[in-house]
């Protein structure tokens, strides 16, 4: 049979001989181009975790932390792809453009959450894509052939996050500030990043005239209501022999949800920390879009029994005392100890258990792969946190002491009128009992064990 050497797809499916036979960009403008992005993924990535514990709106939150880890990934397979081109120094680490520096200044000082969704997603993302466009057109598709690939990669999440940005601008509302800002600033800026740096360039800024000061302190929507709320503490609930697999998935929904503050605390490591190596943000990152899904497991765990999450108290006890009562690396020290004692018997296995034999088989599927997360949150624990002490046995004791330094606050928390610790529980639990048909348990129903004072791997604790 006579093969038609003619159909067959040339160059390895890359593109036509037609397409390839004209030159590309030269490989030292190549490598100029991707410096400019990987400053712009890591700058968004900064931005991203700059604004996530003090941005109250739950989906932008749980959105910033997805779209830093994005950039942290871009960023990483940029530096790796840079590293292989032959234009020593790397200068990964340098500012490609001044004007690029004080525009993404702007993005992270911007002073409300319109401004800044707008600038981030619709001017930001949408620059960068705009930038990666001409690039895959302009560059030599077979010589780059390495480069465009990650592009394309690149480009089909930048797209994502613009659309998101859309429907984000859209939901959020009025604008105006923003067209002002864009007018006067952030374009202009734009314009003069697109030509050779010059010392005569004039780059203005409004928001950024001071520098950024990091916010620790966490913010929430008005949906999380009462958050210094410690009525209820599901530990207690988990570990008894006295409650049944079905509601006990309830209060492991009710913890995943909780671990919204772990993002929080953890954007708060990574904004307060320097002089760590790009591994370390990175793997760092990972584990906090892993948290943030672990919240957003809570949440599609209720939707899916017909209950209003809004009902559970999710507290920020943890996130806000951990951020402003403790240095970034006893708060490291804090989830590392946490994220080891999960490890053992009551731990993720034994959630996992539980969530098999509940009857509900969505329960598993969330408690299958949070364990999955925990084992990898380990590792990335022994590699960053451990490594800065001469022992596991010191690292360990190092977090527990900081975490032992949380005392209790239920008492004075009620003593300042902040809660009454109300029960949310019982009325929780009575609706996904009805929503679903099944049979309440009185005893469960009626129950009410508190953090008082307790921490959450249920060590006592001396109370205030
Ligand atoms: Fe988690
Ligand atoms: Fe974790």
């Amino acid at each position: 049979m006579m093969i038609d050497y003619e159909k067959l797809p040339k160059l390895a499916g890359l593109c036509t001989l037609e397409e390839a036979a004209k030159p590309g960009l030269p490989l030292e403008e190549c490598v100029r181009r991707l410096k400019r992005f990987q400053y712009s993924f890591k700058r968004l990535h900064g931005i991203f975790i700059g604004r996530l514990t003090s941005e109250p709106i739950y989906e932008l939150k749980t959105a910033f932390a997805h779209h830093a880890y994005l950039c942290a990934e871009h960023a990483t397979a940029l530096r790796q792809r840079i590293s292989e081109m032959p234009e020593p120094p790397l200068g990964l680490e340098d500012v490609p453009h001044p004007a690029l520096e004080v525009f993404f200044d702007e993005i992270l000082c911007a002073p409300d959450t319109n401004q800044f969704v707008y600038a981030v997603y619709l001017e930001a993302v949408g620059t960068l894509i705009e930038e990666i466009g001409e690039y895959e057109r302009e560059t030599h598709p077979l010589t780059d052939a390495p480069s465009r690939r990650l592009l394309k990669f690149a480009q089909i999440e930048l797209a994502e996050m613009y659309q998101f940005g859309m429907k984000a601008v859209t939901a959020l509302g009025d604008s105006w500030p923003t067209r002002d800002w864009d007018e006067h600033v952030m374009g202009p800026l734009l314009k003069v990043a697109k030509t050779a740096p010059s010392p005569d360039a004039e780059l203005p800024r409004r928001y950024s005239t001071k520098p950024f000061t990091y916010d620790s302190v966490p913010q929430r929507d008005e949906r999380f209501a009462d958050p210094w709320n410690q009525a209820i503490n599901p530990e207690a609930f988990l570990y008894s022999d006295e409650f049944q697999p079905r509601d006990k998935v309830l209060m492991m929904l009710f913890k995943r949800l909780r671990e919204i503050d772990v993002p929080e605390m953890m954007a708060s490591i990574l904004a307060e920390t320097t002089g760590k190596p790009w591994a370390y943000t990175r793997d760092m990152t990972r584990q906090l879009w892993d948290e943030a899904r672990h919240a957003m497991m809570g949440e599609v765990g209720f939707f899916a029994l017909g209950v209003d999450w809004t009902k559970a108290r999710i507290s920020w006890n943890w996130s806000y005392r951990l951020n402003t009562e403790c240095t970034p690396l006893e708060r490291h020290g804090v989830l590392f100890f946490i994220e080891q004692g999960l490890m053992p018997k009551t731990g993720k296995r034994y959630e996992f258990e539980v969530a098999s034999e509940s009857g509900i088989p969505l329960a598993a599927t969330i408690q299958d792969f949070d364990w999955a997360d925990e084992v990898l949150h380990s590792q990335i624990g022994r590699e960053w946190y451990v490594k800065q002490f001469g022992s596991l046995q010191e690292a360990l004791a190092f977090g527990d002491v900081a975490w032992t330094k949380i005392t209790s606050n239920w008492t004075t928390v009620k003593d300042r009128g902040l809660t009454q610790h109300e029960n949310w529980w019982t009325e929780l639990y009575r609706e996904a009992c009805t929503a679903n048909g099944w049979t309440i348990d009185p005893g469960a129903a009626a129950y009410d064990t508190s953090y008082e004072g307790r921490r959450a791997d249920l060590k006592s604790l001396s109370t205030d």
